[in-house]
């Protein structure tokens, strides 16, 4: 039987559907930091993850399939691909991207088109801490992971920043209107290690958990442009966005350097957990 699509999935559908390579427009050119080591991108982090032996990787919520691009320029020997999204967008972008270089499959991750065993890795980046019912997630990334398969997800993490914050604040008022409450993304439990030790403790071996920090300076407008691909900022009209624009552009500006330029961060979380055997 197949799951119908909750409300949020059907945001998440509509919202990938109209801006097709929004995750890797913002996050692959940003370089990161993860225990002392520099990585171009957070998509190279996880792409570290795959072992040389490696016969097939599925990416869970592939998006335009930047990360299994990264993935089949290595012209690993043996190693198959496999996408999966449930934006069609999406999907006809990695398609455009990838060519025959990997099987792409339409589905729901709480209900993974494939059949059992098909991995012996899987990856997701960005999109874990965006999903409903994350435990039967997990389960179902372990039906489809060979025993003692590796799960690893980049997730997001916050940040500290001073020109975040003035976007949060920005955004708060907004946050109260009937459309923002109505749809809350993901589970609150993948922000702390705490509670991602809980959910994934069914399925799998206590997870490893690394911050990636990703750090940059730029003009406060490229700036703007980066937190307008938001998902918050979809709820928004145009008269309030051109709004918050104007006022973000106000308050950061005390933050810039004689350059015109200020720097953002964003703290992300690798999780990598071997699948549970049995
Ligand atoms: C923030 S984007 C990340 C895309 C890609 N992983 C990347 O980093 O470039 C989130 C992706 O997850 C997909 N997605 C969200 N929830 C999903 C679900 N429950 N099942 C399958 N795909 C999902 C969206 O369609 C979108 O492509």
């Amino acid at each position: 039987m197949q799951l119908s699509r909750s409300d949020s999935e059907r945001f998440l559908a509509e919202f990938h559907d109209a801006n097709p390579g929004a995750t890797s427009r913002a996050f692959a050119n940003l370089p990161a930091s993860m225990a002392g080591t520099a990585f171009a991108s957070s998509y190279e982090c996880l792409a570290s993850v795959v072992p040389a032996g490696a016969r097939t990787v599925l990416d869970l919520a592939c998006g335009d399939g930047f990360l299994l691009a990264l993935l089949a320029a290595r012209r690993q020997a043996g190693l198959s691909l496999v996408g999966v999204d449930l934006s069609t967008g999406e999907l006809a972008a990695a398609r455009r991207r990838l060519g025959p270089a990997a099987l792409l499959h339409q589905g729901l991750a709480r209900e993974l088109p494939l059949g059992d065993l098909a991995a012996d890795v899987v990856l997701c980046h960005m999109a874990l801490m965006l999903m409903d019912d994350v435990p039967q997630v997990l389960a179902e990334v372990r039906r489809v992971l060979t025993p003692g398969g590796v799960f690893s997800a980049v997730i997001g993490g916050g940040s500290a920043s001073p020109a975040h914050q003035v976007f949060v604040s920005l955004l708060r008022e907004y946050r109260k209107l009937p459309q923002f409450e109505s749809l809350r993304l993901g589970d609150r439990r993948l922000q702390s290690p705490e509670g991602i030790a809980d959910l994934f403790a069914e399925d799998f071996e206590p997870p490893a958990i690394d911050a990636i920090v990703l750090q940059w300076r730029c003009r406060p407008a490229a700036l703007w442009s980066w937190f307008d691909k938001m998902y918050d900022m979809a709820w928004l009209d145009v008269a309030d966005a051109t709004l918050i624009e104007r006022r973000f552009a106000q308050a950061v500006e005390p933050l810039c350097d004689a350059g015109g330029q200020l720097e953002h961060s964003v703290m992300l979380r690798r999780i990598t957990a071997r699948a549970r055997p049995g």
